[in-house]
């Protein structure tokens, strides 16, 4: 009987090696005479054991990692076919304590299933959700995610179910969804994953989107650094189509609904809703004043939903649980679950589902292992290139939206940077407002003039010139971005900056005290 073999074909497993790993076990399969069938799955998110090699046993999924082509030979010589014992070996998946202790709701099929099987997907619960979306009445869809208390997961943390009776409540000849996977955030990779890993549940999730508010059209809008995203998406919505699950009849529906992927050219501010929409009409890329709300004047001047990927990835499991279901995980007004990206100088970077309350200490300390370099650590960026740096002294606040708000910072796309104590925090308040430079669109004064003039202020903090007058200067440029810019690249550039100046105030000591501290 074959053997089935996982190798998962993510773009993070293929980043080291995943390819040469399959070839390899399929090499040394055939040599050895040994039927193996091998399933190109999506990542199970422990990225530190990429490439991680499972087996399927009598017993369940036994799972070896981080394996390189050159183990192949060795684990053969072990049976690890049977799940013998060898060096790489790490027992049962799922009782890896990394992935043990995780809520799996949006992620439940990731590393599972073979991402464009759609017998896997329904094996694994997919498309119940739609179904029972299909047999409610639209209003009560949008009432469902509106009672999940799902808020949006894309960075303003804004709730979907609002938004979704905007767009259901305006009349229009036509209406759109548009699915927001720019994801730009600096460590930030969870779109990417679902989308190389799960694919039928952002196409389920932007199909319920669909008919909840009246959309028969929907986009997914992406980066083109990810080609393998794009291309299993491009695959899967072509499935579905010939499956009849998109189209002229949802899954034989009165609803029809089709999309597609584009890309585009490249641009942190891309990823902010108007900007995005302009950038998908095929204009340039630069922000809308608003309103009109996207909700009601989107994409074509119609009204549309723009919702980020795990926004539209929760839906599913929602419509198919029941609001209550989801909205029991979690703290306050933070419901449901959070897929959160461990990156930057940490042991065990990869993906952590949780429900919202895990304190972000024991999430660098317990579940990341601290630090990869074995230095003590200095500060954590949790919320991507806007997101404030956060000192150990902060390390109980909880993931929570309004426990982040009150100390001083964002969840945003829920991406963790762990630096250890050699970073500069002046280094990192200077690359906040030269990345705001580099990445503004220059439609409004204080972001695309203010972040030039910070970069200059910090580089004058460093090089000692008057600088306590300068670190007022910066403050005073700040506040203006804040309370002035037009869109939140601008508006929260000061977080990073502020905070790097608050909780590091040595690192901004002028330069012959520095010298001498060093
Ligand atoms: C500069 C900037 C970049 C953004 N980048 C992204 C992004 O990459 N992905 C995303 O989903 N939202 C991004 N957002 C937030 C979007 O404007 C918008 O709030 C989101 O797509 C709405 O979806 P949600 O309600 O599901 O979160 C960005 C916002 C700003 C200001
Ligand atoms: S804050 Fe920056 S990115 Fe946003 S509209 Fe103004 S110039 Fe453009």
């Amino acid at each position: 009987m074959s053997v089935t073999v996982f190798v998962p074909r993510d773009a993070a497993a293929l980043a080291v090696g995943a390819d040469k790993v399959a070839s390899a076990i399929e090499r040394e399969a055939t040599a050895r005479g040994q039927d193996v069938t091998i399933v190109r799955n999506g990542s199970r998110g422990m990225l530190w054991l990429e490439v991680l090699v499972e087996v399927r046993t009598e017993h369940g999924r036994i799972a070896y990692g981080p394996v390189k082509p050159s183990d192949v030979a060795s684990l053969f010589d072990a049976g690890f076919l049977t799940g013998g014992t060898h060096h790489l070996g790490h027992g049962l998946t799922h009782d890896i304590p990394f992935l043990k202790g995780q809520t799996r709701l949006t992620f439940a099929r990731c590393g599972v299933t073979y991402p464009l099987s759609l017998d896997d997907y329904r094996h694994y619960e997919g498309l119940k959700g739609l179904a029972n979306a299909i047999a409610m009445a639209p209003a009560e869809v949008v009432k469902q995610v509106t009672d999940s208390g799902l808020r949006g997961r894309g960075g303003a943390g804004f709730p979907t179910g609002i938004k979704w009776k905007t767009v259901a409540d305006a009349a229009a000849d036509q209406k759109y969804i548009v699915c927001n996977a720019d994801e730009g955030d600096s460590g930030t990779f969870a779109d990417r994953m679902i989308m190389e890993g799960d694919p039928f549940v952002l196409i389920e999730g932007m199909a319920i989107a669909g008919i909840a508010v009246g959309a028969t059209k929907g986009y997914v809008y992406t980066r083109s650094e990810y080609p393998h995203a794009i291309a299993v998406m491009e695959e899967a919505i072509a499935i579905a189509r010939r499956e009849g699950i998109l189209g002229a009849s949802v899954m034989g529906s009165p609803y029809a609904f089709d999309m597609e992927v584009r890309m585009g050219a490249g641009a942190y501010v891309c990823g902010e809703e108007t900007s995005l929409l302009n950038s998908l009409e095929g204009k340039r890329g630069i922000v809308r004043a608003k309103p009109p709300l996207p909700a009601l004047q989107g994409l074509f001047g119609k009204p549309t939903v723009v919702n980020n990927v795990m926004s539209l990835a929760s839906i599913p499991v929602i419509m198919d649980r029941g609001a209550q279901f989801y909205r029991d995980f979690g703290v306050g007004r933070s419901h449901g679950t959070i897929p959160i990206q461990l990156a930057g100088n940490l042991k065990h970077g990869g993906l952590y589902e949780t429900a919202f309350g895990l304190p972000l200490g024991q999430l660098i300390n317990e579940i990341g292992g601290g630090t990869i370099s074995g230095r003590p650590v200095k500060a954590v960026q949790v919320g991507g290139p806007l997101g404030a740096y956060f000192p150990p002294s902060l390390f109980d606040t909880i993931f929570d939206y309004e426990a982040f708000t009150a100390a001083g910072g964002l969840i945003g796309h829920a991406g963790v940077v762990l630096f250890d104590d050699t970073a500069d925090m002046l280094k990192q308040a200077r690359f906040a407002m030269e990345f705001c430079a580099i990445e503004s669109c220059g439609k409004c004064t204080p972001c695309r003039i203010g972040s030039t003039r910070g970069v200059e202020t910090v580089d004058k903090i460093a090089q000692g010139i008057e600088p306590e007058k300068n670190k007022v200067l910066l403050e005073d440029l700040c506040n203006t971005m804040k309370f002035g810019s037009l869109c939140a690249l601008g508006g929260f550039t000061p977080y990073p900056v502020m905070s790097a100046l608050t909780h590091f105030p040595e690192d901004f000591a002028p330069t012959p005290v520095r010298e001498a501290a060093e």
